[in-house]
């Protein structure tokens, strides 16, 4: 497992699912965490040890993210940024939910980029600089009723390699990982039932991700050994993609 002591890992959305299995990674591998999130995160911080912090963030208000990464920067240093929280609404293409379309590219799109503005100073003085951006399988095919939520990782796929291309000369990478439906409450409330059961014979492996599996993948783009991997995006799919 890479090694992060000495370095600070942001996490947004850390008290979900698959923020919180990175957290939980991240912290085993020595890091120092940020853990943010609309969500109070305190207890998680407290629970994997006395260097983490805890920031209370919306996402969709520029001026607290600027606010609130500038203070995490101060504080801690910023050396690996992972734009993880993200809003899954879903509904036909045909029956615009505007509200639902605005709120959706605000969250997953609109605040990754945002967040990393913000976190560009630090990342920089990091000299070793890295953003993991969660993007989706829906980013990449047509998934049904997926038009604003892939829309918006779509984007992010897209944000990711801009990012890449204008920061390499800082030392900073960008990549993105695009999951298949991954393991956690709020995703297998969705996928309950003979829907669920079909989706996972779409999958070749037969079954859904694991939130561990993702946040691994995270860390190893954000680890040293992945210095050369730059504006790509690592499908955690099962090969759901491939055909
Ligand atoms: N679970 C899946 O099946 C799946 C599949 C592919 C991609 N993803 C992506 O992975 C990421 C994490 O998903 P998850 O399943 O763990 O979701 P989750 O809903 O369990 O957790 C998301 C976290 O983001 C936080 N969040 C939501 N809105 C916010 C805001 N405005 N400001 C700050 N934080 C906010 C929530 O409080 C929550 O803690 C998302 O970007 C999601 O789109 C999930």
């Amino acid at each position: 497992m890479a090694d992060f002591s000495g370095l600070t890992v942001l996490i947004t959305g850390a008290a979900g699912g698959i923020g919180t299995a990175m957290a939980e990674r991240f912290a085993a591998a020595g890091a120092r965490l940020a853990l943010v999130d609309i969500a109070a995160a305190d207890d998680l911080a407290a629970r994997l040890g006395p260097d983490h912090r805890a920031y209370q963030l919306d996402l969709e208000d520029p001026g607290a993210i600027a606010e609130t990464v500038a203070r995490i920067g101060a504080g801690m240093g910023i050396d690996i940024l992972i734009n993880n929280a993200g809003l899954g609404i879903v509904f036909p293409a045909d029956q615009p939910d505007i509200d639902a379309w605005d709120r959706t590219m605000r969250i997953n799109l609109r605040g990754p980029w945002l967040m990393s503005a913000a976190a560009l100073p630090f990342l920089k003085a990091s000299g070793r600089g890295r953003v993991v951006n969660i993007s989706s399988q829906a980013g990449v095919v047509a998934i049904d009723d997926h038009a604003a939520y892939g829309s918006s990782k779509a984007g992010l796929i897209l944000l990711t390699k801009v990012l890449a291309l204008e920061w390499a000369r800082f030392g900073i990478t960008v990549n993105a990982i695009a999951p298949t439906v991954v393991e956690t409450p709020m995703a297998l409330v969705g996928w309950a039932g003979e829907k669920g059961v079909q989706a996972r014979k779409e999958i070749p492996v037969g079954r859904f991700a694991l939130p561990a599996e993702i946040a691994a993948a995270a860390a190893y783009l954000a680890s040293a050994d992945a210095g050369i991997i730059n504006g790509e995006t690592l499908m955690a799919d099962g090969g759901f993609t491939i055909r």
